[in-house]
């Protein structure tokens, strides 16, 4: 039996038994790559990765547990303080296992170009629609189609945007968020569990720029698929805009 599964707005998967299936792309083959080393490595935080099943659909396991799926606002687990502790070395541990991951030959990603040494593969959309939530705890995060080579910082920056929240007032109020002036020790904490050693000032225009890129992707890419062009439509790139504008007073 074939479950449809809450939430996504992308490809969208669904669930059998303890499996999940989900559209491949041309990344896929890459993406499933990381995944074993990540399995190998024990890392518990990621989906593993099983082939492709007789439909040509990628099969990974199922991670149980509670999902943010379609429900607005969040769960109150989104902007809790011990949340954003888990998320920051969530993303310490994946770093740390991904960080002798060489990617293999020829292999495509569907954000970013080629790996070179200094590059890691980033999950690049650690954000709450892509978490699980299991027993009070970060039980870790799917939906690794976005995945690809970027410096550890850029996805360290979409983290923070994610779960501090840095994303626009309006849209992160919308999601239950309701802490704005906690927002720069959020911050603090986050890149303090993390591991950040370098100035704030400069990791916020780390994340001025991977916002930035976001938008101008979304943009080139809603001009040929459909799936973006609603996103757009819907106000997704105006509120990364927004977003922007913010960062550029945070203090
Ligand atoms: N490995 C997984 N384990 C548990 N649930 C998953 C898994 N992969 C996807 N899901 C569920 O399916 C939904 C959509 O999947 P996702 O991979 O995020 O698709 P999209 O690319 O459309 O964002 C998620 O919101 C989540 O509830
Ligand atoms: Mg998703």
């Amino acid at each position: 039996m074939e479950i449809r599964l809450d939430g996504g707005n992308v490809s969208g998967a669904v669930r059998v038994g303890d499996t999940v299936r989900r559209a491949v792309g041309p990344w896929t083959p890459a993406v499933q790559a990381l995944l074993a080393h990540l399995a190998g490595k024990d890392f518990a935080g990621s989906p593993q990765p099983l082939g492709v099943d007789e439909q040509g659909r990628e099969v990974l396991t199922f991670l149980p547990g509670e999902t943010v799926g379609s429900t607005r606002p969040w769960p109150g687990w989104v902007y809790a303080e011990d949340t954003l502790v888990q998320v920051a070395r969530w993303l310490r541990g994946f770093h740390d296992a991904v960080a002798d991951f060489v990617p293999p030959e020829g292999a495509v990603w569907r954000m970013g170009g080629q790996w070179a040494p200094g590059l890691i593969i980033g999950h690049n959309d650690a954000a709450p629609y892509n978490a699980v939530w299991r027993d009070g705890k970060l039980a870790g995060f799917f939906d690794w189609d976005m995945a690809g080579p970027v410096r550890a910082a850029w996805d360290v920056a979409f983290g923070a945007f994610s779960w501090v929240p840095l994303h626009a007032s309006h849209v992160v109020a919308r999601e239950g968020f309701t802490d704005f002036e906690g927002r720069p020790r959020r911050l603090q904490l986050f890149l303090a569990e993390y591991g950040w050693t370098g100035p704030t000032s400069a990791f916020l225009e780390i994340v001025a720029a991977r916002i930035q890129a976001h938008v101008t992707g979304l943009r080139d890419l809603a001009a040929h698929d459909p799936v973006f062009a609603r996103i757009v439509t819907q106000g997704g790139a105006a509120a990364l805009e927004a977003a922007l504008a913010e960062l550029a007073h945070f203090t």
